[in-house]
């Protein structure tokens, strides 16, 4: 449902779950990207009349109360935004939220303190879910889910307020879960995944899911040193998951018999190490084949030959989805492998995804616009988990699947 089945939303109060859990340096918002992409439906709601309270979190404060995981900074920087007050209510669901709540004039916006700092949020006990979920159901008539970055998530906000509230996705939830259903279910091709990041214990499901999909898989970031340790190479101090060496051999054959491509880097830039708080390399960073790492360094992102070979195969594809970065990209000598790969991204004569809340991050701080790409999904964990082709609990709710 849209929040056209909703009905005449004027003089109701709208529960919305937001996303808002931005990056922060101290109390500055280093990047708003996902209080943006929930304007249009904010929007949409204040232009009907509704009274609109909002849910999200910040972090992960574990059900305490904590000044650090305050949504202050979100109340401002997204009243800016909307060009209107935003009042932020001193708690989640008690006195002051509803009071706020009560207090709101057709057309405004209030936004509840962090739901993770009630214990029910999160809780696996559903009856402790229910009891909090209820109270949200209290300060508005109807809900809309628009915290696609959250849908993943079995939680009160998300997922049991929508079995107690006539309920609608908002417009970001509907926009995202069309693209990454167009993505999994009719790709045009070529169709290519592009996969970094440091954890390939974190990808292995969307490798799989993906292997199936795809016509090629691009392996870069920390990940793709074990799959070159399962090609038989030593990769000396690189990131390296032991564990799952056996697994990554098992996808090398498994994407050789399905006649599909799986890319690894051909070179690599390598160095002594890194300080990744100071922002720092030991030593210089230079450039190695990738089967001739020396045993005292190690890969800290793609190198030139890879650039270029990477470029080129996603700037040939129809479909492209890109999670994950190629190298350490926060450090400026280790970002080149990043960058190239989102440049290609730009260049896509197709639809090009980029998802994960910190591949996000990534391009606008390389200076692309969102319009540069098909897509750029607010969803971090949300997105992956779509593309290991689960379920996802708040949208299956939203369907009344649950
Ligand atoms: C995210 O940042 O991916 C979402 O806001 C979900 O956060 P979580 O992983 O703490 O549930």
């Amino acid at each position: 449902k849209s929040i056209k089945d909703l009905g005449d939303l004027k003089g109701k109060r709208v529960v919305i779950r937001c996303d808002f859990n931005v990056p922060l340096d101290g109390d500055t918002i280093t990047d708003d990207g996902r209080i943006k992409a929930a304007l249009p439906t904010l929007d949409e709601l204040r232009e009907a009349g509704a009274r609109v309270v909002v849910l999200a979190h910040l972090g992960r404060p574990k059900g305490e109360v904590n000044p650090k995981y305050s949504l202050a900074p979100v109340a401002k920087r997204l009243g800016e935004l909307l060009g209107t007050e935003v009042k932020l209510a001193g708690d989640v669901v008690g006195p002051s939220a509803q009071e706020t709540a009560a207090a709101l004039a057709d057309g405004e916006v209030a936004l509840m303190e962090n739901v993770r700092y009630e214990k029910g949020e999160e809780s696996k006990d559903e009856a402790e879910r229910i009891e909090l979920a209820k109270k949200y159901a209290e300060l508005g008539d109807v809900y809309v889910s628009e915290g696609f970055g959250v849908v993943h998530r079995k939680q009160a906000s998300v997922y049991d307020i929508a079995k107690l509230l006539p309920s609608a996705a908002g417009l970001l939830v509907k926009k995202e879960g069309d693209v990454f259903s167009k993505v999994l279910s009719d790709p045009e091709r070529p169709f290519v995944v592009v996969l970094g990041g440091a954890k390939v214990a974190d990808k292995l499901a969307v490798i799989d899911n993906l292997l199936k999909l795809a016509d090629t898989v691009i392996i870069g970031g920390g990940m793709a040193y074990t799959f070159l340790k399962a090609q038989g190479h030593e990769v000396g101090s690189s990131l390296l998951d032991e564990a799952n060496v056996e697994t990554c051999k098992g996808y090398l054959e498994q994407a050789k018999a399905a006649g599909k491509q799986l890319l690894l880097p051909v070179d690599v830039r390598i160095a002594k190490g890194m300080d990744f708080d100071a922002k720092t390399v030991d030593g210089a960073v230079t450039v190695v084949k990738s089967d001739a790492i020396p045993a005292d360094q190690g890969g800290l992102d793609i190198g030139p030959e890879t650039e270029k070979l990477f470029a080129d195969t996603i700037k040939a594809a129809k479909t492209v989805v890109w999670n994950g970065p190629m190298g350490v990209f926060e450090i400026e000598e280790l970002s080149n492998g990043t960058k190239a790969v989102a440049k290609a991204l730009t260049e896509v004569d197709g639809l090009s995804v980029v998802g994960g809340g910190d591949s996000a991050a990534a391009v606008r701080e390389f200076g692309h616009a969102d319009s540069d790409f098909g897509h750029v999904s607010t969803g971090g964990g949300a997105s992956l988990e779509y593309l290991e082709g689960k379920e996802l609990p708040g949208l299956t709710v939203l369907e009344g699947k649950n």
